[in-house]
């Protein structure tokens, strides 16, 4: 075990574990838009940055990145970083200027308005946290998108922009997306995973028991495989299968 001080109280961490998590485990408010506990940080957004002090000079870290050390000292609302997540709030905000989490976030930090221009276009939702690419990844095993592009031109998107065939519709990417820029609608029997760039439609499975539509043919053939169980495993849904005596 290791003791480092946040905001001047003394905790206790082990070795490996980040800034981030320490704070998070003792109810340390630190936001953050990039990192999800169950994928590897990215360090995209750079909204948890704090200040550390080692060795008589000080500087500023992403917390979700950081691994801690004996005696390290960290600020997480110090002057310096109060500024430095204004301004990042700041070009958040100039390239999603309509979207609403990134609006209330901003509010919440003092920031009503942006000093930047981006050149970035009108709706622009995706902040570029990679969280969808990771959790597909990492997550489904799937790497239906990634990261595209350099510069302004930077976007999440499956190969070619076309419908993937590695998507399978899980819809991991729309749960995981912090702002809402990839969306997904369940209607009539059909799931649309859809952003700004590109979509695709799944048909999903009809419950032979009940009649209702569940998930989607493509995912959970994928599971079925994956899992190696039998052709009618998922001919029922898991509410009528767990209603079977
Ligand atoms: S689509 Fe959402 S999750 Fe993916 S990079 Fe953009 S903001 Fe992040
Ligand atoms: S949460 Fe650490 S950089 Fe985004």
């Amino acid at each position: 075990m290791i003791t480092i001080s946040i905001d001047g109280q003394e905790l206790k961490a082990k070795e490996g574990q980040t800034i981030l998590e320490i704070a998070r485990e003792n109810g340390i408010y630190i936001p953050t838009l990039c990192y999800h506990e169950n994928l590897s940080p990215y360090g995209a957004c750079r909204l948890c940055c704090v200040e550390i002090f080692k060795g008589g000079r000080s500087r500023i870290v992403a917390s979700c990145l950081y691994p801690v050390e004996e005696g390290l000292e960290v600020k997480t609302n110090s002057p310096h970083i109060i500024n430095n997540r204004k301004m990042i709030m700041e070009l958040l905000l100039a390239r999603c200027s309509q979207n609403e989490v990134i609006k209330k976030l901003a509010s919440e930090m003092g920031v009503e308005q942006s000093a930047f221009k981006a050149k970035y276009l009108e709706n622009e939702d995706c902040i570029l946290c990679g969280l969808c690419v990771r959790a597909c990844e990492q997550i489904v095993e799937r790497s239906a998108i990634s990261l595209v592009n350099r510069g302004v031109n930077r976007e999440v998107a499956p190969p070619f922009l076309e419908p993937s065939a590695d998507c399978i519709g899980c819809g991991s990417c729309a749960y995981v997306c912090p702002t809402g820029a990839i969306k997904m609608e369940d209607k009539d029997g059909t799931r649309v995973v859809y952003a700004r760039n590109w979509e695709k439609e799944f048909k999903l499975k009809k419950c032979k028991k009940c009649g209702n539509y569940w998930a989607p043919e493509e995912q959970l053939e994928y599971i079925r495989e994956k899992l190696n169980l039998p052709p009618d495993f998922f001919d029922v849904c898991p509410n009528c299968r767990e209603s079977v005596p």
